[in-house]
């Protein structure tokens, strides 16, 4: 699979101020969240992304990073805290509307419909917004042209592809929205090191190519953190370390073990 093509340099802002000290594109701030009223899996927890940024959250299992992407989408309603995008508290927002104000959202598990073909499924992608048929047809030829692979196995049921490739079909599909913001989870979960590794190229080039503000869950925390440009260390629901990519060293082995799995915690 090819990176993806029609990536230009993004025009950056005057780098005197670095991006982690100016007002992020997307974040949900303080957020307490579950899946019952009396157990909080999220604990205050604050993430943000930039546009033409990265922004990984690293943790154990169960510490809450998926439920973290969902009560951000708008699956779970936090009981308190804000979710901000542009500006604009957009807090208990359901998905079909934070698709629509440009936030797209790869969940952890596969997400395609098996039985159609990957045509279908791509004009999903545009469901929540009843396009014309015009604009459906520019969005797909825009999203084949930046995915040749995509396009060659657009009659195919999607359920006949690799791992690999119905993930490129899950990002080609959540482009055709124009999302501003992309929450991931997982992008490789599952999936063999030579694909894995153009599926993060695919994500670096979403942020640093497109513009996009990236929000990432990864348990792949060596691939993840080689794009990625700032750090949350979250545990049992809670970050316990931030900040830009760089504050944590070059090496990633000592990320690992001082963070995630330092004894006692
Ligand atoms: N649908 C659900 N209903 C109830 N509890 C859930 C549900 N999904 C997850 N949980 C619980 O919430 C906690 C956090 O789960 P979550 O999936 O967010 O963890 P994670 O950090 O993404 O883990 P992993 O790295 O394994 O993907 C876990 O204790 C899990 O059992
Ligand atoms: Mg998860």
């Amino acid at each position: 699979m090819a990176a993806m093509p029609g990536c230009t340099a993004p025009s950056r802002p005057d780098p005197a101020v670095p991006y982690h000290e100016t007002v992020a594109h997307f974040a949900g701030e303080d957020i307490v969240a579950g899946y019952t009223r009396d157990i909080d899996i999220l604990r205050h927890i604050t993430a943000k992304a930039w546009r033409g940024r990265i922004s990984c959250i690293v943790g154990p299992n169960g510490t809450g990073k998926s439920t973290l992407l969902k009560a951000l989408f708008g699956f779970l309603r936090p009981s308190s805290g804000r979710v901000v995008l542009d500006g604009q508290d957009i807090t208990g927002s359901p998905p079909h509307r934070m698709l629509g104000l440009g936030v797209a959202y790869l969940p952890q598990r596969p997400s395609l419909f098996p039985y159609l073909t990957v045509e279908s499924n791509l004009k999903l992608g545009l469901w929540h917004a009843r396009p014309k048929k015009a604009q459906v047809n520019r969005q797909l030829e825009r999203a084949y042209e930046r995915f040749p692979a995509v396009r060659e196995k657009r009659r195919q049921p999607a359920g006949q592809l690799s791992g690999g490739q119905q993930r490129q079909v899950e990002i080609a599909r959540s482009l055709m929205t124009d999302p501003t913001v992309y929450l991931i989870d997982e992008p490789t979960a599952g999936i063999d090191p030579q694909t894995s590794e153009a599926i993060y190229e695919i994500v670096a080039a979403l942020a640093h190519g497109l513009d996009k503000a990236v929000l990432l869950v990864d348990q792949d925390i060596r691939s993840a953190l080689d794009i990625t440009d700032y750090v949350y260390v979250v545990k049992t629901g809670a970050a316990v370390a931030s900040g830009p990519r760089e504050q944590f060293g070059a090496d990633t082995d000592e990320l690992v073990a001082r963070w995630l799995y330092a004894s006692g915690e």
